[in-house]
């Protein structure tokens, strides 16, 4: 069993990210009974805080939160706060955070930082002896925009921390939804001997924003969405849906077959960019029911960055030769929704004659993970009501519909951080991304933007509040399907 930490250092604290998730999941871990009994937070930023302010700041945005807060949690949570105003970049200014640490032995560093300050933080906490053999760090993407950047910060990172100490987070894989894909694959029978090219179609997997990039063009426009959504949260989803079955939920166990996924990925060529990918880029538009601005004038100037892409992949193995994994991504889109869908083959031959031709459709699983988490399997009935000529039959939805797990009092969906930041304080790292994972979704992800711009492959127009350009219905036509209403 690995070491509790005992202590949890937040860098960049007063940040978006450590305000809107960090913190309210470490306040929901703690009122739930999940935080070691005398786990210390050190919250750390540049800024000249004293401990009060800082709390005030974050009651303040707690109580903006639907849930409210409670009055005994919240001063048994304050009581484990030290906000100390440091420039972790510098071993100097890393060396303040000591006396807050006095005493501990295990802390665990979140860097919800920029990550050009990864390398700079981590060589200070070494040198600063801030750091020790049993420290953990626990970072975000983007690491790298690139292979080769991607094994810059890795190799940086590896000089201080062994690869066991380092919690690389994909917020994807702390979401409830997609945790039960691994139940739903591995906790029943029914589904496994049915999981391959004989018996499935296709797979889609959809991850919808109706959200703009807004005020974030700064980051995104150098990465756009291949990089910004598909390298990671969906490429994790492909690997949950295409890998085999791991022999036990150990960290490598399940990461092993991970990488394997990853590694059968098929390399996009110049070909395949025209015939497999579309990019697209949202101009102004309606958004549920709102105007919104095209990307480039929330940008400012002309930008060949897509906020939309779809292709096709394919994994050369065994289980999943000849079956396409649509992926589309985008934002702007007229809806929210992440999904994905197991289409399975149509029936060999049909039994039921002319009347049940057009309603014979094949069986399809849909994990929906948001905005409502919902596993729905579409099976074939026959409809109710006397018919000549033959039987009729209808597709139902058979829904197993989580939403009833979250009714009751005081039941709340979670923030996906709540499961990473438990599992990073208790050391299990089953839901976090291993070195070669990163670096093998960079590969795959870098062949697909060689051969984007070895085929000149510009952006398309789509109007913001529309499913993308036209080329990505044609894209998955091409191939004599469709995508997933
Ligand atoms: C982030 C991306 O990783 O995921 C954002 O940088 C995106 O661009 C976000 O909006 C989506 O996360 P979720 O949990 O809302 O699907």
């Amino acid at each position: 069993m690995p070491a509790t930490a005992d202590a949890i250092v937040l860098f960049g604290a007063t940040g978006d990210l450590a305000r809107r998730m960090l913190l309210p999941s470490l306040y929901f871990l703690d009122a739930d009974g999940f935080l070691p009994k005398d786990v210390r937070i050190v919250a750390t930023a540049r800024g000249d805080l004293t401990t009060e302010t800082f709390l005030e700041q974050t009651h303040k945005t707690l109580s903006e939160r639907a849930e409210g807060v409670d009055a005994a949690v919240w001063s048994r949570f304050a009581a484990r706060i030290v906000y100390v105003g440091a420039d972790a970049t510098t071993p100097q200014g890393a060396a303040l955070l000591k006396p807050a640490l006095e005493g501990r032995k295990r802390s665990l560093c979140f860097l919800a930082v920029s990550p050009s300050l990864f390398e700079r933080i981590c060589l200070s906490l070494a040198e600063s002896g801030v750091a020790n053999d049993a420290t953990r760090i626990v970072l975000e993407k983007p690491i790298g925009r690139d292979l080769e950047t991607s094994r810059h910060i890795n190799t940086a990172l590896a000089a201080v921390f062994d690869e066991e100490r380092i919690f690389r987070i994909d917020h994807y894989l702390g979401k409830e939804t997609v945790q039960n894909l691994i139940a739903l694959r591995f906790g029943n029978t029914l589904f496994e001997p049915l999981w391959n090219n004989l018996t499935i179609d296709h797979v889609q997997i959809t991850v919808a924003e109706t959200e703009g990039v807004g005020a974030r063009w700064p980051y995104y426009d150098e990465y756009g969405a291949l990089r910004d959504m598909l390298q990671n949260h969906m490429l994790q989803l492909l690997c949950l849906v295409a890998m085999e079955p791991p022999a036990d939920m150990e960290p490598d166990s399940v990461r092993n077959e991970k990488v394997k996924v990853l590694r059968s990925l098929r390399r996009f060529t110049r070909v395949d960019a025209a015939d497999k990918s579309v990019r697209g880029q949202y101009t102004p538009g309606v958004v549920v029911g709102k105007s919104a601005d095209g990307y480039e004038t929330e940008r400012g100037q002309k930008s060949g960055t897509e906020t939309f892409v779809a292709l096709r992949a394919d994994i050369d193995n065994w289980r999943w030769a000849g079956v396409p994994f649509f992926l589309r991504t985008g934002k702007r889109m007229p809806e929210k929704r992440t999904q994905v869908v197991i289409q399975f083959k149509p029936v060999p031959h049909s039994i039921f004659g002319q009347a049940s031709i057009h309603d014979l459709s094949p069986n399809r699983l849909v994990i929906d993970l948001q905005p409502d988490e919902d596993i729905s399997l579409t099976l074939m009935n026959k409809a109710p009501g006397l018919t000549q000529g033959g039987m009729r039959l209808q597709s139902l939805p058979l829904s197993l519909s989580l939403l009833k797990a979250y009714e009751g009092p005081g039941a709340r969906r979670r923030i996906a951080y709540e499961r990473l930041l438990l599992d990073a304080i208790y050391g299990d790292a089953t839901l976090f991304v291993r070195r070669d994972e990163v670096e093998e979704a960079w590969r795959w992800v870098d062949g697909v933007a060689d051969a984007w711009a070895e085929a000149s492959l510009a952006p398309k127009p789509y109007a913001a509040g529309s499913w993308g350009p036209s080329g990505a219905f044609a894209l998955i036509e091409r191939f004599g399907k469709a995508w997933s209403d």
